[in-house]
């Protein structure tokens, strides 16, 4: 059995996501042992809760140096023992502890087509907010490995979809988010841990 944990930062619906796949048994015999949040009180937290899942919070705030940050991190991955670190909405930057120790085992879920409108500030809704501005008609959603490039590792899968005349930000990031990520997101943890992608 793969175990999974799933970081996060926010809302939590991609992790909402991921549990229901789990409940339908959909994630390819992978099952999410640990939710770790940078942010205390965010709703993820009750999420995992609501679902008996092993969550707990290492805030980046409470961390000056983020290689302090990274051990906490990457002490809490391994004593879990686990298998595949899956970022959803995790929104504080991972450092080279974790990213040796759990080298090609951790993807990320993007909320644009990669290698259009990503890397270093381009989260959350900031980024439907520039794929209106700049005019182009297409967007969507990326899974990727994640690797000491921000949004630069191998793409694993991806979903294009048109921008509508009357989106705005907000309309769009929902669009993106039901119809790209929570769909690609289950699929690609699936294909890993039925040992489809390495
Ligand atoms: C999602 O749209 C995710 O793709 C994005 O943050 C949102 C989190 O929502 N992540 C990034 O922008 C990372 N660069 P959620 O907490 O409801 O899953």
């Amino acid at each position: 059995m793969t175990k999974i944990a799933v970081l996060v930062s926010g809302g939590g619906t991609n992790l909402q996501a991921l549990i229901d796949a789990q409940k339908e048994n959909k994630l390819g015999g992978g099952e999410i042992t640990l939710v770790i949040s940078s942010a205390a009180g965010v709703y993820a937290l009750e999420r995992a809760e609501k679902a008996g899942i092993k969550a707990i919070t290492i805030a980046r705030k409470d961390y000056t140096d983020l290689s302090d940050f990274d051990s906490a991190i990457e002490s809490s991955l391994s004593e879990n023992k686990i298998d595949l670190v899956v970022l959803a909405g995790f929104l504080s930057v991972l450092g080279a502890k974790v990213l040796k120790t759990f080298k090609d085992k951790i993807i990320n879920v993007h909320p644009s087509l990669i290698p259009a409108f990503c890397g270093k500030g381009f989260y959350g809704l900031k980024v439907h907010k520039e794929v209106i501005k700049s005019g182009v008609k297409v967007t969507g959603a990326t899974v990727h490995f994640v690797n000491e490039i921000v949004d630069g590792g191998k793409i694993i899968l991806q979903k294009a979809l048109d921008v509508l005349p009357d989106d705005t930000p907000e309309t769009l990031q929902q669009r993106v988010m039901k119809e790209g990520e929570w769909v690609l997101l289950p699929k690609a943890v699936a294909m890993f841990c039925k040992g489809e992608i390495v």
